[in-house]
């Protein structure tokens, strides 16, 4: 099996932040297939290096706010800027192709990093994964990076999470517990989630597949009712106890 860890690379995600302990249960059914990924953050191409290496047969597209580095191995590279959401948007309207996976290594500010993926999960092919990097950022406060002046009291990704908890397990919660959300555009990427994965510094989402449909219930009744189960549970303790006695 090809191992992210034995990949020699200058890119800090191996040997200072460990995360191939987490990536590679969801990447590796992408390795040696013709997929095509989207990273925010080039800096200096070192993961492009990377994820050469890892996936082989991967199309990169890049995403910074510097100018092109012309190059060769970046299928397609954008400038474009994560603080500002009306280029993310233009960046979905215009772009068709729809990515098997993104990676957003790019301002690591907490609200920048909600706002892109609010956006690029709609980019992002069914059953496809999107991770965010460096979310340590949320439990900073007062804090700068990149130039952007932030602070996780006003805004972390984690206060998100109680939300993503909820779409994904909203089929056992009764209509009346439901908050209602309408249908705002992080509605809608919220309730394309699978699955969600909290790693070290990172998380990673699962979008949903068509392949899954049937299990995307809105609403069944099937709760186990506590009384009868309660009652089922003691006449089972009974009989066991029984059964046991007098075998
Ligand atoms: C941590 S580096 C990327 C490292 C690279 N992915 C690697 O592992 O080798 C972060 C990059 O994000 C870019 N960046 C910072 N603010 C940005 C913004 N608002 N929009 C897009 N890119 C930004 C920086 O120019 C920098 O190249």
């Amino acid at each position: 099996m090809k191992n992210l860890e034995n990949i020699p690379t200058k890119s800090d995600k191996i040997s200072h932040h460990g995360y191939h302990r987490f990536y590679e249960r969801f990447l590796a059914p992408f390795v040696g297939k013709n997929i095509l990924m989207l990273e925010l953050g080039y800096e200096n191409g070192y993961s492009i290096e990377l994820w050469k290496k890892y996936f082989e047969e991967v199309r990169i597209h890049s995403i910074d706010i510097s100018e092109n580095p012309n190059d060769a191995r970046i299928e397609k590279y954008y400038q474009i800027d994560q603080s500002c959401n009306e280029q993310l948007e233009n960046f979905t309207k215009n772009n068709l192709e729809k990515y098997d996976f993104i990676i957003d290594d790019a301002s690591h500010v907490p609200l920048h990093q909600w706002e892109t993926f609010v956006r690029f999960f709609e980019i992002l092919k069914d059953g496809g994964i999107y991770i965010i990097e460096d979310v340590e950022t949320s439990f900073w406060k007062q804090s700068e990076i990149f130039g952007y002046q932030f602070n996780s009291d006003e805004f972390s990704l984690f206060q998100k999470i109680p939300k993503i908890w909820e779409a994904i397990n909203q089929e056992f919660i009764e209509n009346a517990e439901k908050q209602v959300e309408g249908f705002s555009q992080e509605q809608k990427t919220i309730d394309q989630i699978e699955s969600v994965f909290i790693g070290t510094n990172c998380i990673i989402f699962e979008k949903k597949s068509d392949k899954n449909k049937h299990y995307y219930r809105a609403n069944v009744d099937y709760r186990h009712k506590g009384f009868i189960n309660f009652k089922k549970s003691e006449q089972f303790k009974k009989k066991s106890f029984f059964s046991k006695i007098f075998k």
